[in-house]
């Protein structure tokens, strides 16, 4: 679908009242899924008393409890209620071949063997590791191992600043780059700015600002503004992973305006790595960064699995050791670069490959969109779902296009984002398990019947809407 279409579709369901469910078929739901996971309702109330708030994992919703898990296996997900949901969270987006891919368990379990978890010198995975991640991302001349994204894309800016000794960092807004604190400005939904800052003082993000997304003009305005841009940040495909997609060519005249100006630009693959295309956004979208993120899907969803790549110049700012320039940035991490994960993301980024992951979990990904089209079609529902590679975005209530420049959509968050919580729970009501009832993440072990059986779940929801 093309952006174009895709913006006035949005345009289209934000403008309009919000289609809710039945009443009746809502509440039969939320019944269902008291009775269906009382055991993970007990899990919940315990949790409650040790964790914050009793769940740590945001992704899935939790609408009205959150589930505890019990197993995973293949693309399917068991509770400890032994419901077997069909899983299109995918960990939010690292897992491609499947949960406990044989293969990659076995080596991963080798490694543990020989080398246990973590022991604080080089190992040859590091090396292993980078050089294949380098094979399909020629932009990283050198490679650093990190231990999640979102230190990936703090040390990413730390880079930039002192490269360019410049101080500006700009971002589009909707898009998420972690949660550091220089970061957490503008996300999810464009134009919030410090709506979910809180606990991080004014001037930490002084130097940090948003455009609204695909605004070529506005970055060039703040380009003028603010002379000195250290680095632009970008996610390839578009705020929350493509739920607020980019404008075709948007990413190349971001590069341009960037070396023109002798600013770094950012491109955070953290989800587009091997789930959009094997060389991530830069290859989808045809632009060169000068440092590259990456996160999760770089170890297939093992812990401590990220990495910052980038133009050795640039890089050189980062060498630890003996290497270490007088300006250097600081980063360390007890278990990065550690051998688990780096055999991990070896192991995987050579599977990934040798399977054909990405382009078969992008196949599942476009049956299962053009599906959910005609389901929203039949019921003549305003919604509608595009995907990029093996993301597949559904948007029905559409709270991450609201222009909260209109006042008729600004006060629309809450209930925009209840509905989802809605949809986020018939799913599971079907078995389906959906990222923030909004996106599903496919892989290899999405097969056509599965992909045909999850579309006859989702003609069950449209059922149940007034
Ligand atoms: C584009 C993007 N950047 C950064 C991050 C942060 O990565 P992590 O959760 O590993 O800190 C995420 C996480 O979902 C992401 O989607």
């Amino acid at each position: 679908m093309k952006y174009e279409e895709i913006k006035a579709k949005i345009d289209n369901i934000v403008s309009n009242p919000v289609r809710p469910f039945k009443s009746e078929e809502l509440k039969a739901i939320v019944e269902r899924y008291h009775i269906n996971h009382l055991k993970s309702k007990e899990a919940f109330e315990r949790a409650k008393k040790i964790l914050p708030g009793g769940v740590e994992h945001n992704l899935a919703f939790n609408y009205p409890f959150p589930l505890t898990s019990k197993r995973v296996f293949d693309c399917y997900m068991q509770t400890v209620d032994d419901i077997i949901l069909t899983d299109y969270l995918m960990d939010g987006g690292p897992i491609i071949l499947g949960h406990n891919h044989p293969q990659l368990t076995e080596k991963v379990i080798e490694v543990i063997r020989e080398s246990g978890p973590c022991h604080g010198i080089t190992s040859e995975y590091e090396y292993l590791a980078a050089e294949e991640l380098q094979k399909h991302f020629p932009s990283c001349e050198i490679i650093r191992w990190l231990q999640s994204g979102t230190e990936a894309d703090m040390l990413a800016i730390r880079i930039a600043r002192i490269f360019t000794g410049r101080k500006w960092i700009i971002k589009a807004g909707g898009s998420y780059h972690g949660w550091s604190d220089q970061l957490v400005y503008d996300m999810h939904i464009p134009g919030t700015k410090r709506l979910e800052s809180y606990g991080i003082p004014k001037p930490v993000l002084q130097y940090t600002e948003s455009i609204p997304p695909n605004d070529i003009e506005a970055l060039e305005e703040l380009f003028r503004e603010k002379r000195k841009v250290a680095a632009v940040i970008i996610e390839p495909m578009g705020g929350e992973s493509g739920a607020i997609p980019t404008r075709l060519g948007f990413n190349k005249e971001v590069e341009e305006l960037c070396h023109k100006s002798g600013t770094l630009l950012i491109s955070d693959e953290v989800v587009c790595a091997f789930r959009l295309h094997m060389g991530g956004g830069q290859a989808y979208y045809g632009y060169t960064p000068d440092l590259s993120v990456f996160g999760k899907i770089v170890g297939h969803g093992y812990a401590s699995a990220a990495a910052i790549g980038g133009r050795a110049e640039v890089m050189a700012t980062v060498a630890a050791g003996v290497g270490g320039g007088a300006k250097r940035a600081y980063c360390g991490g007890t278990l990065a670069a550690n051998p688990l994960t780096c055999a991990a993301a070896y192991y995987a980024m050579k599977l990934v490959e040798e399977t054909g992951a990405t382009e078969k979990a992008g196949k599942a990904a476009t049956r299962l969109s053009i599906g959910l089209n005609e389901v929203f079609n039949k019921y003549n529902l305003p919604w509608f779902s595009y995907n990029f590679g093996g993301t597949v975005h559904f948007h029905t209530s559409c709270v991450f296009g609201l222009d909260l420049g209109d006042p008729k959509q600004a006060g629309q968050i809450p209930q925009r984002k209840e509905f989802m919580e809605h949809m986020g729970a018939a799913l599971i009501d079907q078995e389906l398990i959906s990222v923030a009832g909004s996106r599903f993440y496919t892989c290899i072990l999405h097969t056509d019947k599965i992909i045909d059986e999850t579309l006859q779940k989702i003609d069950n929801i449209c059922q149940k809407i007034e």
